[in-house]
C-alpha cells in the first residue's frame, strides 16, 4: 500500500476477535485481497477453517491461507470464477472434500468496470452483473443446497447455515459513472431479502454487509490522490476516516456467529455514516 500524507491515523482496533466460530467451516470468495482476505482471516481468528477462493491472484490467496494457518486453522485455496456455474459447483465439491461441511458462506467477489452509460459496452455491463450479482446467486444456491443436506449441528451453531453477501453503500446510494456496479449491488439487496424470507424457517440466516470507502486495493486511488481523498473524506464520510478491512471483518464474524442468531435479512452499513446524506450537514 503506498505511503500517503493524507490519511489521518485510525484508532487501534478494539481488541482481539473472540473465538465465536469454533469448529465452523467457512467459504469466502474473492479472498486473495481486500475485504475477502480480511473476512477470511477474521473467520480464522474466530476459530473457523476457511476455503479461500480466488480468481486471478493466486499469490494473494496463498498469503491469506498462510495467515489463516498462522491462527492454527486450516485453509484450502481454490481457483474459481464465481460467474461460472461449473466453477462454483466444483468449488463447493472441494469445500465438502476438504472440510466435510459448510457453516458460513461469504460470497464477496466484486469488480468495477466503470463507464458512463452512453459509453458503456454490453461486455462491461454484463461482466459486472455476472460477477457481482450472478456470482452471489450461484454461491447462495450451492450453499443452501449444502446447508439443507447436512442439517443443523447444534454443537457447532444454532443455525443450519449463514450466508453473508458483500454488498456496498451503492445498494442505496446512486453512483453516476458506475451504473452497472450500483445495479448489481441494488440487486444483491433484494436477492438477500427474498432469500432470507425463503429459508428463515430452516434456521438459515441470510444477511449483507454494505461497506463505504474502505482501505482496499479497489480504493487505492482514494489513498494516493489528495484531491479525491479530501473530497471523499471531508464531504462524504461524517466519521472523517476511511474504513479499515478489519471494520468489515468484525461485522462479518458477528453475523456468522450465534451472537446474531435473531438477525436475518438485514444489511449492515459499515460506512462511517456515508449513507446519512452528509450533504445535509449544515444545509437543507
Ligand atoms: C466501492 C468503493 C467506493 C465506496 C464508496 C464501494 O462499493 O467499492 O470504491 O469508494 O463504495 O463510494
Amino acid at each position: 500500500m503506498p505511503e500517503t500524507n493524507y490519511q489521518p491515523p485510525n484508532e487501534a482496533p478494539p481488541g482481539p476477535i473472540r473465538p465465536v466460530l469454533k469448529g465452523q467451516k467457512a467459504l469466502v470468495t474473492g479472498a486473495s485481497k481486500g475485504l475477502g482476505q480480511a473476512m477470511a482471516i477474521g473467520f480464522a481468528q474466530a476459530g473457523a477453517d476457511v476455503l479461500v477462493n480466488y480468481h486471478t491472484d493466486e499469490e494473494g490467496a496463498r498469503q491469506t491461507a498462510k495467515a489463516i494457518e498462522a491462527c492454527g486453522r486450516k485453509a484450502e485455496v481454490f481457483q474459481a470464477d464465481v460467474a461460472s456455474e461449473d466453477d462454483v459447483s466444483a468449488m463447493f465439491h472441494r469445500m465438502t472434500d476438504a472440510f466435510g461441511r459448510i457453516d458460513i458462506c461469504a460470497p464477496n467477489s466484486g469488480i468495477q468496470l466503470n463507464a458512463r452509460v452512453d459509453e458503456m459496452t454490453l461486455a462491461q455491463w454484463q461482466r459486472v452483473i455476472d460477477v457481482n450479482l450472478t456470482g452471489m446467486f450461484l454461491c447462495a444456491r450451492e450453499a443452501i443446497r449444502a446447508f439443507k443436506k447436512q442439517g443443523i449441528d447444534r454443537s457447532v451453531s444454532y443455525a443450519m447455515g449463514k450466508l453473508i453477501f458483500m454488498s456496498s453503500v451503492h445498494d442505496i446510494i446512486p453512483w453516476e459513472g458506475h451504473a452497472n456496479y450500483a445495479a448489481a449491488k441494488g440487486g444483491i439487496m433484494l436477492l438477500m431479502k427474498s432469500l432470507a424470507q425463503e429459508v428463515a424457517h430452516l434456521r438459515i440466516r441470510v444477511n449483507a454487509l454494505s461497506p463505504g470507502a474502505i482501505r482496499t486495493p479497489m480504493n487505492v486511488e482514494k489513498l494516493t490522490s489528495p484531491e479525491v481523498f479530501e473530497r471523499v473524506l471531508l464531504k462524504l464520510i461524517p466519521a472523517k476516516r476511511i474504513g479499515e478491512p478489519e471494520d468489515v471483518a468484525r461485522a462479518a464474524v458477528w453475523l456468522a456467529s450465534d451472537e446474531s442468531d435473531y438477525v436475518n435479512g438485514v444489511t449492515i452499513y459499515i460506512d462511517g455514516g456515508m449513507t446519512l446524506y452528509p450533504g445535509f450537514i449544515g444545509a437543507g
